[in-house]
């Protein structure tokens, strides 16, 4: 019995893994193992040497059964020390930035612009894509023959012959919302309205698709004062800087009178433009007072009320303040393009956070 306990005790310490172990318990104590044999030698035994040999083959077979779990409970904290080992995480590093999207420098600009001007308490107001020729064009005092109907490039919306609906434009330009805005909510009135706008035209600074901000005031004693003043701090903001110089030039819009187009001083010295020095001058927005028959159109008594009016590129304004060279490139969905010129999206811009 010595024996036995000295080679199983032996084997169960050096067994290696639990297939090597289930083997040992069944030669060992399984139905047919040695000490099982040894039990049934028992009844073969006299009555004295069963006395002994009994209880001690029974204490036998109970010490190699615990060796066998205790082994068993060893070998399995080991293979799952070996794993935890293998598998090892630590759950207190940082996340690892995975970038998402970038928000397009379009929408960039219109949430810059939209804060400059509502810090100004200007709200934002909106209007179709597709809209009438009476909103696009007539409304704002450009009938039927105005070259300036031939020089926007319109799309004209398909008409079914016998279709005598009101011609449809996609609208060139953000103006007839002036219209809408008017019509809706009367005066006095403080709006701006970004939106996508369409001509026929597409080279490096054109494209069928592009984007305008226009602005209207209208008071009882809203003035070109109050146009320019707002502009100046509209432009400083947006560039973030300090000082700018305006040029007011003397134009023409149907739809304004006196009209002006306003250019910015700025240098284009060794390819970067800056704003505000230098001797050139960049041409940023149309402008004017609002004429009177536009008012009236809109049902707003021009004897009454007086205001001004703008319309800019938002394209031509991001192009300029983010250095983008090609404005087709906007509408390319390149990804290498939107990850190299995209905000980062939870960037929002507001003006005591910093705008870009
Ligand atoms: N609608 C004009 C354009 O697209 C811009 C403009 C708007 C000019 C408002 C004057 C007043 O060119």
């Amino acid at each position: 019995m010595d024996d036995l306990r000295d080679k199983y005790l032996g084997l169960i310490a050096a067994a290696g893994d639990e297939a090597v172990l289930e083997d040992l318990r069944v030669q060992a104590v399984g139905k047919k193992g040695e000490i099982s044999l040894k039990m049934r030698e028992l009844g073969k035994m006299s009555p004295e040497e069963r006395q002994t040999a009994g209880p001690a083959l029974n204490a036998l077979k109970d010490e190699i059964n615990s060796a066998l779990s205790a082994k068993k409970v060893a070998l399995e904290d080991a293979a799952l020390d070996e794993r935890l080992r293998g598998e090892w995480l630590d759950v207190t590093l940082p996340g690892r930035g995975r970038r998402m999207g970038t928000i397009h420098p379009i929408s960039q600009v219109t949430e810059e612009v939209t804060a400059i001007f509502a810090d100004m308490g200007f709200s934002v107001a909106e209007g179709p894509q597709i809209d009438t020729d009476w909103y696009n064009f007539d409304a704002l005092n450009i009938p039927g023959h105005h070259p300036a109907r031939a020089e926007m490039d319109t799309f004209y919306m398909h008409r079914a012959e016998g279709d005598n609906r009101p011609p449809h434009v996609l609208r060139t330009h953000t103006s007839p919302v002036q219209i809408r805005t008017m019509e809706k909510t009367g005066a006095p009135i403080r709006v701006i309205a970004p939106g996508r706008v369409y001509r026929a035209d597409y080279d490096q600074t054109h494209t069928p698709m592009f984007h305008q901000v226009e602005g209207l005031a209208i008071d009882k004693d809203i003035s070109m004062a109050n146009l320019k003043w707002v502009l100046e701090e509209f432009v400083k903001a947006y560039f973030e800087v300090d000082d700018v110089e305006l040029r007011f030039r003397a134009s023409h819009f149907p739809f304004t009178e006196p009209s002006a187009e306003v250019d910015i001083r700025c240098s284009w010295e060794g390819g970067t433009l800056k704003v505000g020095e230098g001797d050139d001058w960049l041409e940023i927005l149309g402008s004017g007072m609002v004429h009177p028959k536009v008012l009236q159109n809109a049902g707003v008594n021009p004897d009454e009320w007086q205001g001004f009016a703008f319309g800019m590129g938002i394209d031509r304004i991001a192009m300029l303040k983010y250095g983008i060279p090609d404005l087709r490139a906007f509408f390319d969905s390149d990804l290498r393009w939107l990850r190299h010129y995209g905000f980062a999206a939870l960037d929002v811009p507001t003006l005591h956070a910093g705008l870009s």
